[in-house]
């Protein structure tokens, strides 16, 4: 009889933090996907979703009014001819030079750049 009880106590000592520790697990998982879906609503509630004319006069009018030579930055009007693809023009404006500014992803994210990028390209149509 007794032995039966030292088996019944023995499965409780020894399943009962197996578990346990399973759960604690699985509230960790819960944890972290939360934790991944409130990052990436941060990021979809900072983009300001401007499309490529609202963003150029927000980052980009004041130093090259409307593509043109400003006080603080060059005509923009060879643009084509000076970046030959997206990717390189994209690699300049993330990075900025001089007085002009970086524009990091947390002011502007991919699709903006992208809305940013076709309206430069075409400023002098
Ligand atoms: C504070 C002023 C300033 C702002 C704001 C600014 N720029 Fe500039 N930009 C400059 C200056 C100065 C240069 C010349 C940099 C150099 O070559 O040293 C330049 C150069 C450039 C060039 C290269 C032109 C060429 O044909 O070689 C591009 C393209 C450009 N800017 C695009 C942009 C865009 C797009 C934005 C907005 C996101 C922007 N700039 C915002 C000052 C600015």
């Amino acid at each position: 009889m007794l032995s039966r009880y030292a088996a019944v106590a023995i499965y409780f000592l020894a399943i009962t933090p197996l578990v346990l520790s399973g759960c604690a697990m699985s509230e960790e998982i819960k944890r972290i996907d939360e934790n991944k879906h409130s990052l990436s609503e941060k990021a979809a509630s900072l983009s300001t979703d401007l499309n490529g004319e609202q963003l150029y006069f927000r980052s980009c009018n004041t130093c090259h009014p409307t593509g043109r030579q400003g006080p603080m930055g060059p005509s923009l009007e060879h643009v084509n001819e000076h970046f030959l693809t997206d990717a390189a023009l994209r690699d300049f404006i993330r990075k900025g030079k001089g007085v002009m500014p970086a524009q990091t992803k947390d002011v502007m994210d991919d699709k903006e750049m992208d809305s940013l990028i076709a309206y430069v390209r075409h400023l002098n149509d």
